[in-house]
């Protein structure tokens, strides 16, 4: 695991944003995985100005979408699918058929959510999945106690993960109880993945992914497994790390390791 702590949640944001774009530069036709959470606006704002700006240009990546609510209409302004429309499509020109996403309307989210694998293995693969946590240690919807071997699927959502996204739904709303998403395998298939945490709500979860055993208790710990795993944190969610001198060392100030 590359541990980068970076001076500010938006130097974290900054290198994440540098990594996918160090991968649309090697590879144009990238299969990226895309994960949504308020960690990532930041991620994306950098990225539709690059896209303005003329220095990326995504027009010709592949996307899926690391997890989508069940029971949303496609258009509603909190599905993953209307997120990350805003967020990214609108400005990057991603040529509307090479986005994926879970269908959370489907009348069988089980047969949806095996079609989804098959589509993603069809692309051959993700190159690059991005990754936000859950305070609970969660990556895409994938719970506490999520079989580290499970793939996309349907899950219901605890009920802290519907509290924290409480907030993204009007007073009136209830935030939705079930998800389709990529399974920890699914996740741990990518070439590469990247994950953002900031801030201090995140430093007990962070700390279990990086320093504790590997446990479907910490989904997120999964990435200890993964060959080429990078984790961009600020300070605040670094807090809990028992290894923060030996991280700072090896990165300094979030960087490249010096050798
Ligand atoms: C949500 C999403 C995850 C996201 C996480 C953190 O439930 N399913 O993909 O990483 O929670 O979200 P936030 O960045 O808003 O804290």
């Amino acid at each position: 695991m590359r541990v980068l702590i970076c001076e500010d949640a938006a130097a974290a944001a900054r290198r994440t944003a540098d990594l996918l774009c160090a991968q649309v530069a090697a590879r144009a036709d990238a299969v990226l995985g895309l994960a949504t959470g308020g960690t990532m606006e930041p991620v994306y704002a950098l990225l539709r100005a690059r896209c303005a700006a003329g220095t990326l240009d995504l027009s010709r990546v592949t996307t899926f979408n690391l997890d989508e609510y069940i029971g949303l209409p496609q258009d509603h302004p909190q599905s993953y699918r209307a997120t990350i429309q805003r967020m990214l499509f609108d400005a990057a020109r991603i040529p509307p058929e090479r986005g994926h996403f879970p269908d959370g309307t489907a009348p069988d989210p089980g047969a949806a959510s095996a079609q989804y694998e098959g589509l993603i293995a069809a692309a051959g693969g993700i190159d690059l999945q991005l990754l936000g946590i859950g305070e609970n240690g969660h990556i895409g919807f994938n719970e506490p106690t999520s079989s580290l071997g499970s793939r996309t699927r349907p899950k219901t959502l605890t009920q802290s993960t519907r509290a924290a996204n409480a907030r993204f739904f009007g007073p009136d709303e209830k935030a939705p109880r079930f998800a389709i998403t990529m399974g920890i395998a699914t996740v741990l298939d990518a070439r590469a993945c990247v994950l953002i945490a900031t801030g201090h709500k995140k430093a007990a979860a962070v700390a279990a992914a990086i320093e504790g055993p590997v446990s479907a208790v910490c989904p997120a710990s999964a990435l200890q497994m993964h060959p080429a795993a990078t984790l961009l944190l600020d300070p605040e969610a670094a807090a809990d790390l028992t290894l923060r001198e030996y991280y700072d060392t090896v990165h300094p100030g979030g960087g490249e390791a010096p050798l």
